[in-house]
This record gives C-alpha cells, sequence and structure tokens, in this order.
C-alpha cells in the first residue's frame, strides 16, 4: 500500500526522493521517511510522521547529501502511524536501513528468535523484524547483503517489496518482491527504483518490472542485475512506458480527483478510440475477438473485484447477461479467495482491478487459475501484476488516477465491460441488429452527453453545502442504477466521511424505511427507464416520512420535479449505458460535500490507492 522510491546515480538523491514520494503518496501517507548515505559516507535516516511535507520540514536542517537513497510513504499495517513506525528502519548495528510495502505474517515467531539472541526492537511493525532478520544472517554466517536477503526472505511468510541500503557497502541498493509491485528505471548512469513508474517517467522510459521471488541488485555505474532467490540470473526484460508527465499533475484543479471528474469525456473516448469505429456501426474489443471460442464456450462468467471496481462488476453482470444471455456471477475477491468456489476449465473468471495491484484480486485470480478457469483483466494500470497474471484481458486507458477515490477508472471499467458485452453479443448473434447499432452508437455519444453533466458542477457545488449538516445519507437505484447508488454512497463514505448506505430501491421498505425522518438525505437515481414509475413510487414513500429527495432525472421530467425536493436534470440516454451518465453527479455530489467540510479529498483518512495487503 506504501509508496517506495530509490536513486543512484551522479545526481543528489534527496530530492528525486522526495519528488518521487510526492507522485507516490497516494498509496499511503500517514508518514515518510528517507535514508541517504551521505558524502561522508554516514547511513542517515529521517522520518517523521504524516505527509511528505512534514518529512521535508523535519529534515530541512539535516544532512541530506548522498547520491544513493531509498524513501517511503507508509500505510500502517503493524503499528500506529508514528515517527517510530515510520520507515526506513535501520538494523541494531545501524548499517542497514530497510523500507517495505506489504505485511510480513510470520513477523511475530522471527521477533521471538531475534530477541532472544539480543536484537532489541525500535517500533512495533513486521517491517522491523525483517532488516534485524537479514543483518542477523549476515552477522551469523559472514556472508554479503544479496545471500542474507536471498536467505532471509525464504524464511518470511507474506507480501513484499522491499529495498536495502548497506553503510559498509554504500554503493548499492537490493530490492526485492513477492506480491507487491517494483519497477526498476534505467537512466543514463544511474538507476531508478519505485512501486510504479510514475516517479521514474520524469527521468527515463524505459523501465523492468521485476516479478515474484526476483531480487534486484541496483550497483553504481553497473547494468542492472536481476536474481531469484535461488542466485539464478534472469535476464531483465526493458520495456518502454508512455506516461504523460501532465497526467500526473493536477493542471489547475484544486484537486486530483475533480481533475480526474472533468476527465471523464476525454478518457472514455481514448478508452473507446480504435475499438469504436468512425461510424459508429461496430465494436471490436480485440482480446475478445481472439478468444472468441473460449469466452463463447463458457458455462458461465464470473466477475472478481473490490470496492469500485466491483460496482463496475455490478453492472457488467447487467450487461453481459442482458446482451449476451451468459450467466455472470459477481464475487468480492476477497470472499471468493476463501470460499472453496466451484470453479474449474468450463468458467471464464473477469477479474477488474484499477491499480492491478489489489493483493485480493490477485489472490482471487491464481485461484481460479489453479483450478483451470481462463481469466480476462480489466485494468488501468499498464504493466501492473493482474494483467501479467491474466491469460488476456483489455486495458480501460484512462491514464493515471491519483485522487485515492476512484471516478475516471469506474467510468472507464464500464465501458469496457459495455464493450466486451457488445463484441460477444456481435459474435454470439444475441442482440437484434438495430439495437446492436443503436447501442453503440449511443456509447459513443457518452463523451458529449458526460460534458452536459459537467456543466452543471456549480450547481452542484451550491446543492452540497446545504447537506454538510447530514450524519447519514441513503443512495437508492433499481436495475441498472442500483451498483450506480453503491458507488455513489462509497463515494461520499470514503472522502467526506458521512455514513452513507446504497440499498436496491424497492429493498428500502424491508428495512431501511425506518431510518427516514425528516433530517435524511435520499438520493434516489430516477433517470427515464423501465422501472421509472415503480421509482416514482419509492420516491413517494420517503416523502411520506418527510425524507429529503434529492432526485436524478430525465431533462424534462416535470413529474419527479414536483415532487422531489432538489432534482439533478441529466441528458437522456439508453438505460444499459445511463451509469455512465448518473454516476458523474455523484461524484461530483460527494467531491463538494467534503470540500465544505474541510476534508483531505485526495489522500482521505485510513485509506490507500492501492491495496496490496489483504
Ligand atoms: C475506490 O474509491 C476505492 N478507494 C476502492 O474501493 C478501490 O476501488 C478498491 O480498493 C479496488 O481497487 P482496484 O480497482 O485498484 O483493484
Ligand atoms: N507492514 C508495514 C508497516 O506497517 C508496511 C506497511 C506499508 O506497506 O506501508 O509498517
Amino acid at each position: 500500500m506504501c509508496g517506495i522510491v530509490g536513486y543512484i546515480g551522479t545526481k543528489q538523491a534527496y530530492p528525486i526522493l522526495i519528488k518521487g514520494l510526492k507522485r507516490l503518496e497516494y498509496r499511503g501517507y500517514d508518514s515518510a521517511g528517507v535514508a541517504l548515505i551521505s558524502n561522508n559516507r554516514h547511513l542517515n535516516v529521517y522520518k517523521a510522521k504524516g505527509k511528505v511535507s512534514d518529512l521535508e520540514s523535519f529534515a530541512a536542517e539535516k544532512d541530506i547529501s548522498g547520491t544513493v537513497g531509498i524513501a517511503h510513504t507508509r500505510w500502517a499495517t503493524h503499528g500506529e502511524p508514528s515517527q517510530a513506525n515510520a520507515h526506513p528502519h535501520y538494523s541494531s548495528s545501524e548499517n542497514l536501513a530497510l523500507i517495505h510495502n506489504g505485511i510480513i505474517e510470520n513477523y511475530a515467531i522471527l521477533k521471538e528468535k531475534l530477541q532472544s539472541k539480543g536484537y532489541v526492537f525500535k517500533s512495533s511493525t513486521d517491517t522491523e523484524v525483517l532488516v534485524q532478520l537479514i543483518d542477523y544472517i549476515m552477522v551469523t554466517n559472514k556472508l554479503d547483503l544479496l545471500s542474507a536477503v536471498q536467505l532471509a526472505l525464504q524464511e518470511v511468510i507474506g507480501a513484499y517489496a522491499i529495498a536495502v541500503l548497506e553503510k559498509n557497502n554504500p554503493d548499492q541498493i537490493i530490492a526485492a518482491r513477492k506480491s507487491s509491485s517494483l519497477v526498476v528505471g534505467i537512466g543514463e548512469e544511474e538507476l531508478f527504483l519505485a512501486s510504479d513508474a510514475t516517479p521514474i517517467v520524469e527521468y527515463t522510459d524505459k523501465v523492468v518490472y521485476l516479478d515474484d521471488e526476483e531480487i534486484a541488485i541496483i550497483r553504481r555505474g553497473e547494468e542492472l542485475k536481476v536474481v531469484n532467490f535461488k542466485n539464478v540470473e534472469i535476464n531483465p526484460e526493458i520495456k518502454e512506458v508512455k506516461l504523460n508527465l501532465g497526467q500526473l499533475e493536477k493542471r489547475g484543479f484544486s484537486h486530483f480527483m475533480l481533475k480526474e471528474i472533468f476527465e471523464q469525456p476525454d478518457c472514455i473516448y481514448d478508452c473507446m478510440r480504435g475499438r469504436i469505429n468512425v461510424d459508429a456501426d461496430n465494436v471490436v474489443l480485440s482480446a475478445v475477438i481472439d478468444y472468441k471460442e473460449k469466452l463463447l464456450g463458457a458455462r458461465r462468467f464470473i466477475i472478481v473485484a473490490c470496492g469500485t471496481s466491483w460496482h463496475a462488476a455490478l453492472i457488467g453482470k447487467h450487461l453481459i447477461e442482458s446482451f449476451c444471455r451468459i450467466p455472470v456471477e459477481v464475487e468480492y475477491a476477497s470472499e471468493f479467495r476463501y470460499r472453496d468456489p466451484v470453479i474449474d476449465e468450463q468458467d471464464v473468471v473477469i477479474a477488474i482491478s484499477q491499480s492491478g495491484e489489489t493483493t485480493d484480486t490477485l489472490a482471487a485470480i491464481e485461484l481460479a487459475r489453479s483450478r483451470g478457469a481462463f481469466i480476462y483483466g480489466i485494468c488501468n494500470s499498464v504493466g501492473s501484476s493482474i494483467p501479467r497474471a491474466t491469460h488476456t484481458g483489455s486495458y480501460i486507458h484512462v491514464g493515471p488516477e491519483i485522487g485515492v477515490a476512484s471516478t475516471k477508472a469506474f467510468t472507464g471499467q464500464v465501458t469496457v465491460l459495455a464493450m466486451l458485452a457488445l463484441t460477444l453479443a456481435k459474435e454470439k448473434q444475441s442482440l437484434p441488429r438495430e439495437e446492436f447499432l443503436e447501442i453503440v452508437k449511443e456509447l459513443s455519444h457518452i463523451p458529449e452527453k458526460m460534458k452536459k453533466v459537467l456543466e452543471l458542477n456549480h450547481r452542484i457545488a451550491g446543492l452540497s453545502q446545504i447537506f454538510t449538516y447530514a450524519h447519514n445519507f441513503i443512495y437508492l437505484g433499481r436495475g441498472y442504477s442500483y451498483p450506480v447508488a453503491l458507488e455513489g454512497a462509497l463515494k461520499l463514505k470514503e472522502i467526506s466521511y458521512i455514513h452513507a448506505e446504497g440499498y436496491p430501491a424497492a429493498e428500502m421498505k424491508h428495512g431501511p424505511i425506518a431510518l427516514i425522518d425528516a433530517e435524511m438525505p435520499v438520493v434516489v437515481i430516477a433517470t427515464h427507464n423501465g422501472l421509472y414509475k415503480k421509482v416514482l413510487s419509492n420516491i413517494q414513500e420517503i416523502k411520506a416520512r418527510q425524507g429529503r429527495v434529492i432526485a436524478l432525472v430525465t431533462e424534462g421530467d416535470d413529474v419527479i420535479s414536483s415532487i422531489a425536493d432538489y432534482c439533478i436534470e441529466l441528458p437522456a440516454t439508453l438505460e444499459c449505458l445511463d451509469p455512465l451518465i448518473t454516476t458523474v453527479p455523484l461524484q461530483m455530489l460527494a467531491y463538494h460535500i467534503a470540500v465544505c467540510k474541510g476534508k483531505d479529498v485526495d489522500q482521505p483518512r485510513n485509506l490507500a490507492k492501492s491495496v496490496t495487503v489483504e
């Protein structure tokens, strides 16, 4: 969950490390730290609770010289956010400093063993155990750092990306991974290390993605060397990354989240580029065509995902079932992986993930693969672990998403799912031609309709001020709009810390209706679709109990506008594509409420962008 950065080369490391940490801060932000081998060969470690800017203030008066260093921004799993628990962690001898992303599951047993050998611990993290273990193996077996890391990692159970600096051997960084991503950047006379490519692209477009159980030996003036835990050398495959620096900046928006909400029309256009043809009479997702026998021969699809991606999966279920008549189940990856599910080679698993690094989703993929299922990935982050663990898949191509609350990735996922369902439906001939053409054409118009929705930003900002008093919100929708209600509620919870629940509108009378009173804001997705009249009745039920209704309606609807307290009018679209329109005002509503409440929108408390722990 954390961010890792490393540098060795001819430049001063500290500014590069700090800039890199800021680019990665979305991955974890409860504390930060840096280790540098100074010009006079000291191994200096500086750490601070809070954000990277707190670390900068702390280190301002310190010796920050040195051309080699490692840095970390933490998302605590073991031990509260504090200076002592921040990374890097020294070994007792202060010869080593280590940063770690992930969890060492058997840390307690290892800690006891090391304490019995006289090691003293200064933090409550699992990470400190690893640095002490490496130190212990080095000292007792008189080994070099690389060999000690190899042996230590064979004793460790868990998930990790690590980087280690050694005072007595100042011209190298040793880095290793298992289930957590690590990328090495190859520059001129310099090498970079990071959790993902975002801190690296500014300096080089040549990267090597490490695989599980690989160790990178990053030495000054030498080419990158990669070995596995058994010391077998691996030929590193150098790839080119195409990341535009502008995508990593706020470009005048007050938050990344707002920028990403506003990017959606362009993102959806990019997502469809080359997949929907100019005359909008065809859609081709190449991975679907390449594997059409496998996909069409499947007994059923199972979609695994977490959080917002799981909400996109629920929409995918509707799309695939209704366009292709293939049964689809949607599972939380975290439940699926431990449920001993009935699954075999007749099943197709679709894994959806923005980051491509979510541990639960990766574990669900591994389980499904081991049972013979065919795996299709839908990811945003190019080159991340999930695309590499799947048989095939489609990128959503919406560019880096930095705001912790997912926005453009969700609409990108839904767009890919719609294209997947349409491509399959065409192959299977399960949709009448006219209907197919109508949907494809409408999909191609979604970006312009999203632009019209974005024009409502000012009005939604005004509306948000009315609701900052609320401690609870209910979101209701039916059919395709039910997952949108869940997503709207999640957005509000994540960034404003207001409790919010999403429900299928008709379920309200089975319980949640008890919560309705004059204080309760109820957001209802009530656009024109097959269930419009039913939703209208649900609104009446809420009004009969004095609830405050904020309704999303289709432009020109004067029935609901006469009943609801507030209406947000949206451009009409097809029911199956409605989530691409209705999600956007809910993102804006959550955003503005959080801003009104003075919350840290891009980095909400307790969350992290890629959840690489269980
Ligand atoms: C979204 O706003 C969340 N922060 C979170 O639910 C996220 O969608 C979830 O952790 C899954 O992440 P992924 O798409 O990167 O796998
Ligand atoms: N488990 C480690 C800790 O709690 C690493 C957490 C992280 O990935 O930031 O310190």
